[in-house]
This record gives structure tokens, C-alpha cells and sequence, in this order.
């Protein structure tokens, strides 16, 4: 009770977050940013680790090859895209237009590397968060699930 109680409020931090960006434009999104740092982490024990190891950060997406591992990514990057980016880059991958529409990047191998070098590191510039260091938190594995579902969002 207590934790669905959490969860609650971090969705509705989350919405809060989402408003102010609508109503005040970039510049409050941004600095927002740097006190929005929650992360939900998913479970991702139904996909294989990654070679050489989860800690060590590969450019390419290893779960496009095997058709059956990549269905289960991309069901496991939906809800991972739904619990920790959605409040910034919109439901769906559908964005309000002042964040990233995740729908536009490079698609397949062409733009992973710049996927996944985002999603680790996130992106500061001049010592403010403009994208938070999700990766940090939530892991490689976890990464690449979201990538393989955004394949499906490309347009
Ligand atoms: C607190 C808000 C916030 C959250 C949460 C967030 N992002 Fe971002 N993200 C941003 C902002 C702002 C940018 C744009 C940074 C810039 O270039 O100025 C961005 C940029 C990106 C980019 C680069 C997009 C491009 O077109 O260059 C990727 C990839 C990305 N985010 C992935 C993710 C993923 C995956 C998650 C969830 C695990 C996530 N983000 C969660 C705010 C957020």
C-alpha cells in the first residue's frame, strides 16, 4: 500500500514536471531536470546479459539479431519507456515538442550508438542537467530494450 502510494506520487511529480515544461518553456524543463532524477527500474532477467558484461558499454543493439529476444525486449522497453522517460519525452514516444521526439532518431544501427550514449551519460551543458543520466541508473540492459521498442516508434 505504502509503495503503491510512492509510485503514485512519483507519476504525479512526473505530470507536474510535464505541466510546468508546457506552461514555462525549455528553460524551466531544463533546470526541472536536476530535481526530477527518480528512476522505476524494470525487471529484465527475461533477456540475455550482455557480452562482454552489463557494465561495460557496447554501440550496438545486441537484441535485434534474435527475433524472439527482441520481442521480448521491446515488451520490456515499452513499460521501461512508460515508468522513467515518458514524463519528459511524452507517452508513447510522442512528444509535446520542447523534449526530443524519440520517434526521429536515426533509425536501427545507424542510431544507436547515439541512443545509448545519451541514455548513459544524459547531457549537461555549462554544469546544468539537461538530460539526466538515466543509463547510470537503470542500466545497459534496460537500455537497450528502450531502443528496441523506439525501433517499432520510428518515423
Ligand atoms: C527529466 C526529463 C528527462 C527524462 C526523464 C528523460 N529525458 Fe531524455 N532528454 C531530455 C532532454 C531535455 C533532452 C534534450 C537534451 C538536449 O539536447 O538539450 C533529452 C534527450 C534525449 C536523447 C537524445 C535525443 C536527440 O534527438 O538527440 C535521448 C536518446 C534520450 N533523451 C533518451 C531518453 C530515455 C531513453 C529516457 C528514459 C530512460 C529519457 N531520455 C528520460 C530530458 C529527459
Amino acid at each position: 500500500m505504502k509503495e503503491i502510494a510512492i509510485m503514485r506520487n512519483r507519476t504525479i511529480g512526473g505530470i507536474f514536471v510535464a505541466s510546468l515544461a508546457l506552461a514555462a518553456g525549455a528553460v524551466s524543463t531544463r533546470l526541472r531536470a536536476q530535481a526530477d532524477v527518480s528512476v522505476q527500474p524494470v525487471g529484465t532477467s527475461a533477456l540475455p546479459d550482455i557480452q562482454p558484461g552489463n557494465d561495460q558499454w557496447i554501440v550496438q543493439n545486441p537484441y535485434r539479431a534474435d527475433p524472439a529476444v527482441y520481442a521480448t525486449a521491446q515488451r520490456i522497453g515499452k513499460q521501461a519507456y512508460g515508468k522513467n522517460c515518458a514524463r519528459c519525452h511524452g507517452p508513447d514516444a510522442v512528444s509535446a515538442g520542447i523534449v526530443p521526439d524519440l520517434r526521429h532518431l536515426d533509425p536501427q544501427e545507424s542510431g544507436d550508438e547515439w541512443f545509448i550514449t545519451r541514455y548513459h551519460h544524459g547531457l549537461k551543458r555549462d554544469g546544468k542537467v539537461f538530460m539526466p543520466p538515466m543509463g547510470e541508473m537503470l542500466g545497459q540492459k534496460t537500455g537497450w530494450a528502450i531502443r528496441s521498442w523506439l525501433d517499432a516508434k520510428h518515423e
